[in-house]
């Protein structure tokens, strides 16, 4: 390739010393462009003019990691690390400047075990959140994880920046449930917990992936599940009264017991409400009929089943089964289109003048959807801001998405952009300010990139988009990376730059 560099053939050289040739693969490779494009989630990632790897290495034990990470230093070979391949702005596996990198891609490091006698479990960063319900099912149906709801996310990615999930108002994120984990550093060194230190460990869960090094496992407390679980979805549309359901969500959701999920996905002209409860439906009814009477919530509604029969009900639908979670192709078909997000925080709720207002501009052409998810309860209400780098705790109502999708053969997805963009322009004096926080693993590059300034990531430019994700942790997070990485080895378009202490 024209890309080819010396130092680059110093890269090859160097791993075939210490990883196997099968595993490594170069752009004239026949499986490189299969192997690249197995986890792509947003196809726009995926076209001629994107800079892609020069390399995919795919390590199958620790000791490669390390070699790919000694062998990138020594020849000046940055490496982009992919887990799931969900990032929303593809930066597991291409860059936004021209840039001479390999991909480590660690779907072969998948194992996940559960160690019952603890309520435990080690999920290694290739595995998908499907692959991690399905063991934790599997140990026993009173156990159950807090994550994201789509089956085909990596954990290494989603762990790194939070995870959320039907679980968060009762359990918090991923993140407030891991233990210990497994780093190699930009030394190549293989660290755990005590040897990392504890500002690295702190930095890790959800300080964002790549910043740090790679995360090779995550050992996670598993939480309580009952034995039966409820979950509804009810559609309300416009003519119905949505604009007046939605207004009022937002003062009920927040505040309802923890053991009560309510998400809303508003689309056209009806919002759906979309529901886990940790118990019966007779438990159930009594709690929607007393606090959220305006749903008009009755029993045929209800559907009683296992927490881990409810994970693919609620993301994949009800004609789906436990066994589809192992599958890591499957999701949501419209993520076979290519597709805009970001996200917002709600920490007062919003006039009912104005859902009138979003209703009528989701009725455009070309509008895209949101999705609500609600917070407060004791385990992400109540926990401070700086316990974990992920700051969007006490006070905030509800998070917001916002997504626009179109299909790759009719268009580049300008309007749907463009209809994104304004859409957040418009929301703005609506939500939180001062930072308008974002939620880190709704990854968008609108909201600022990194500056390298003498081959180093800039403090000062990234403070742009590091205090919307992270508010004041980002400085902590700065100080993290100086201590594990100071020469900014691992890095991409928002990863942490570094701030030496006496910055
Ligand atoms: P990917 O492999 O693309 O990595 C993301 C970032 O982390 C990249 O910068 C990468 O370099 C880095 N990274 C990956 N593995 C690493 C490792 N082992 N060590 C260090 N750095 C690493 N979120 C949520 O909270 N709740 C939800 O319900 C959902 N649902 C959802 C559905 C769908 C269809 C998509 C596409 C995304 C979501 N998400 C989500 C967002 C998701 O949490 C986010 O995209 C994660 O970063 C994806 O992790 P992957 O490992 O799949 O991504």
């Amino acid at each position: 390739s024209s890309q080819a560099t010396s130092s680059s053939d110093g890269f090859l050289q160097c791993l075939s010393a210490s990883i196997p040739s099968q595993l490594v693969f170069t752009q004239s490779s026949p499986s490189f462009t299969p192997l690249l494009k197995s986890s792509i989630k947003n196809p726009k990632f995926f076209t001629p003019s994107i800079v892609r790897p020069l390399y995919i290495v795919t390590p199958t034990n620790a000791s490669h990691v390390q070699a790919a990470v000694l062998c990138g230093r020594r020849n000046g070979m940055r490496i982009r690390v992919r887990s799931g391949g969900h990032d929303y702005e593809g930066l597991s596996y291409r860059s936004e400047r021209p840039e001479v990198f390999a991909v480590l891609d660690l779907s072969n490091l998948r194992a996940v075990r559960v160690d019952r006698q603890t309520s435990t479990a080690w999920v290694d960063s290739g595995a998908t959140l499907g692959e991690l319900y399905y063991a934790v099912g599997k140990a026993s149906n009173l156990l159950g994880f807090p994550a994201g709801l789509c089956p085909t996310v990596g954990v290494g990615g989603h762990f790194s920046g939070g995870g959320f999930g039907m679980l968060l108002r009762k359990y918090g994120l991923a993140i407030d449930n891991v233990v210990d984990a497994v780093l190699v550093d930009a030394k190549g060194r293989l660290l755990n917990k005590n040897t990392m230190g504890s500002d690295v460990f702190w930095a890790i869960r959800g300080g964002g992936g790549e910043s740090f090094g790679v995360v090779l496992s995550w050992q996670v407390k598993l939480v309580p599940v009952p034995a039966t679980v409820t979950v509804f979805n009810v559609p309300v549309s416009a003519s119905q009264g949505a604009v007046d359901v939605v207004t009022r969500w937002q003062q009920v959701a927040p505040s309802l017991p923890d053991d009560l999920f309510i998400r809303v996905l508003v689309q056209q002209q009806t919002a759906t409400f979309q529901s886990l409860f940790l118990g019966t439906c007779d438990a159930l009814l009594p709690v929607m009929s007393s606090r959220f009477p305006e749903l008009r919530f009755n029993r045929t509604s209800c559907k009683e089943m296992t927490w881990i029969q409810s994970v693919p009900y609620i993301y994949l639908g009800s004609g789906s089964t436990v066994e589809d979670l192992l599958n890591r192709t499957t999701a949501a078909s419209v993520f076979s289109s290519g597709y805009k997000a970001t996200s917002d925080y709600v920490r007062q709720a919003i006039p009912r003048g104005v859902w009138a207002n979003i209703f009528s501009k989701l009725a455009q052409p070309n509008a895209g959807l949101m999705i609500l998810d609600p917070y407060g309860g004791a385990r992400i209400g109540g926990v401070p801001e700086s316990a974990t780098p992920f700051p969007h705790r006490a006070g905030v109502l509800y998070n917001i998405q916002y997504m626009n999708f179109w299909s790759m053969a009719g268009g580049d997805g300008a309007v749907q952009t463009k209809w994104i963009r304004d859409f957040y322009a418009f929301m703005a004096p609506y939500v939180s300010s001062n930072p308008r926080e974002a939620y880190f693993n709704y990854r968008d590059l609108d909201l600022g990139e990194n500056v390298v300034v003498g081959n180093v990531s800039s403090y000062q430019a990234g403070m742009v988009w590091g205090h919307k994700y992270f508010k004041d942790n980002y400085r902590r997070l700065a100080m993290a990376k100086s201590q594990i990485d100071p020469d900014d080895y691992f890095r991409n378009e928002q990863s942490i730059p570094p701030l030496a202490n006496s910055n």
